[in-house]
């Protein structure tokens, strides 16, 4: 494993649609390995492929309960709403109050190529939809409804 360039925001990497995978391969497992490396050696709880350069639909997510990979996500329904903090490895020091959805369904694939659905709820919906919204080239600043100071978080 290794840990790779986290790509910051003003990179037009950030702001491109990203291709599906077509092959579950070694080199998806060995990229998968380094963005589950990198988002914990930067601390976050998520992190997507564009955000270390590669321009493929898949993600990464621990809120501490462990890895969760997601390939070819897609997000089937949503409901509720939440407001809460957030941030992103790729815009450090810039935090806000985002509006998101409470509770999301998404259908994805494994590294294996397993198709797997899920029901996330509260901060891992948030994660889902912070992640997905990366591989469409949306950053978290479009949600934010208030902007505030890194010392306001707990
Ligand atoms: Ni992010």
């Amino acid at each position: 494993m290794a840990i790779r360039n986290i790509v910051k925001e003003g990179d037009p990497v950030l702001n491109k649609v990203c291709r599906p995978v077509e092959k579950f391969d070694d080199k998806l497992k060995t990229l998968l390995d380094d963005m589950y490396e990198t988002m914990l050696n930067g601390e976050g709880v998520g992190l997507a492929a564009p955000q270390v350069g590669i321009l493929r639909r898949i993600f990464v997510i621990d809120i501490g309960d462990g890895l969760l990979e997601f390939v070819n996500p897609k997000i089937l329904k949503t409901s509720g709403v939440q407001e809460s903090s957030e941030g992103c490895l790729s815009c450090p020091g810039e935090f806000g109050i985002t509006k998101r959805p409470m509770y999301v369904t998404v259908e994805a694939y494994n590294r294996e190529g397993d198709r797997f659905s899920m029901n996330a709820e509260g901060l891992l919906a948030k994660a889902i939809c912070h992640e997905n919204d990366h591989l469409d080239g949306i950053l978290f600043k479009e949600h934010i409804i208030r902007k505030i100071d890194p010392s306001e978080l707990q």
